[in-house]
């Protein structure tokens, strides 16, 4: 019965043994193991096993970086919170009350204020911005390049369009920068390069110590009310950021509250940069609407997405087509087909799928109002977008 060491064994192997009745050395053994796995496995595990695996590797392509996403809070911590400064307003409420709400006092006189800006595209959310502001501010400064932040060419849009800009004429100062085309470099290199630009800008307009400089986006637009309260109230923080409301494709989407790059400076000469970073711990809340991808036109879309920092997320050229866009736009959802970028999963859950339609219009831009036959698209109810 027993003609080798090997039946001592057998007890480990005597399910193979059964089905596949093998016997052997050692090397013998291991290979007809496997065959007899293998032999074990029906043709249905097969397909399932070269089916399944490139699906799943081909969905990994596809969604890898939503898994990323969605993993971020367990290697991403949200950066340390702002301080929030309650904001207070009503119409008929003094301007003294309103500091004094605030903790802040009355100045005899306001303070002077610029609002300066790098001009890409946004040609109809820049008239609104300049009309909701207008009342309030000194020089209007504005730096356009020829060049897009990824180094691509560029129209010349508010020199083009200047004629449209004729009511901020007499407290414009406009400069204009060459691209440096530079292929392959990072596009926060060409971002730093023109903020530099427009620092210098700034200081061709005559910004001088404590005047309030308004750094941010064309699409982050402070409410007037906002500038008038900051320009007018003694003590307010050197460096305060606003919280603005965050708004996708038109002030039909609202997305939350959180928007916070925008900032107001009292201005040091030597000191203040403009930057579009975070640069001190205070924000105060309410102060405004910033509305991303806000374009009339679906070619503004594409542009937008083909030239701004990161311009890595247009992953496949379908994201770029026309009629996906506007299908995308119409129902809230992403263009780059992301998950929402949140540091918790609660919030990552709270905010999975499209953005529900609001059908708010109140507390927008005066400007806007007044103008909505001109500017519906941005209103409630009117997704549809004019081609070309
Ligand atoms: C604001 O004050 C004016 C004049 O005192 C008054 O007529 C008006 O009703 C007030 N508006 C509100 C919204 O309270
Ligand atoms: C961009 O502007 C600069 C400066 O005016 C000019 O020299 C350059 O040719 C322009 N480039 C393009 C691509 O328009
Ligand atoms: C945003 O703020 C408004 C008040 O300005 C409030 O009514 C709303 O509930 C807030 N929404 C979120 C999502 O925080």
């Amino acid at each position: 019965m027993t003609t080798d060491g090997y039946y001592s064994s057998k007890k480990t192997d005597d399910i193979c043994e059964k089905v596949c009745g093998q016997q052997g050395s050692r090397a013998a053994l291991t290979l007809s193991r496997l065959r007899c796995i293998l032999r074990g496995l029906d043709l249905k595990t097969y397909i399932l096993f070269f089916v399944l695996v490139p699906v799943c590797v081909f969905g990994v392509y596809l969604h890898g970086q939503k898994i990323t996403y969605f993993l971020r809070p367990l290697w991403e911590k949200a950066p340390k919170g702002f301080q929030a400064i309650p904001h207070y307003y009503h119409e008929n409420v003094s301007m003294e009350s309103q500091c004094r709400l605030h903790g802040w006092g009355i100045r005899e006189s306001p303070r002077r204020v610029y609002d300066a800006v790098l001009f890409s595209n946004e040609v109809d959310i820049a008239t609104i911005r300049w009309n909701e502001l207008y009342p309030y501010i000194t020089q209007f400064v504005i730096l356009e390049s020829n060049s897009t932040f990824t180094g691509l060419p560029k129209p010349l849009l508010f020199a083009n369009n200047r004629d449209k800009f004729k009511f901020i004429e007499p407290r414009l100062t406009y400069g204009m920068i060459g691209g440096r085309f530079k292929k392959g470099e990072n596009p926060f290199v060409e971002e730093a390069y023109q903020r530099v630009a427009l620092d210098q800008l700034l200081r061709i307009a005559g910004i001088d110590d404590d005047d309030l400089l308004i750094m941010s986006d064309v699409d982050e637009i402070p409410s007037a009310h906002t500038i008038n309260l900051l320009r007018w109230c003694d003590d307010i923080p050197p460096i305060l950021h606003l919280g603005l409301k965050n708004y996708l494709y038109s002030y039909e989407f609202f997305v939350d509250n959180k928007s916070w790059r925008a900032s107001v400076h009292r201005y040091q000469t030597g000191k203040t940069r403009y930057a579009h970073y975070r640069q001190s711990d205070v924000l105060l809340a309410d102060a405004g609407w910033h509305c991303s991808f806000c374009f009339r036109h679906i070619s503004e879309f594409t542009f937008k997405m083909k030239a701004y920092s990161h311009n890595d997320r247009v992953r496949f050229s379908h994201y770029l087509n026309p009629k996906r866009i506007q299908e995308v736009i119409c129902k809230g959802a992403d263009l780059f087909d992301m998950l929402p970028e949140e540091y918790t999963f609660k919030d990552i859950i709270g905010k999975l799928g499209p953005i529900p339609h609001s059908y708010s219009a109140v507390h927008l831009p005066a400007y806007l109002l007044n103008n909505a036959e001109k500017y519906k698209y941005l209103l409630p109810g009117n997704c549809r977008r004019e081609s070309g």
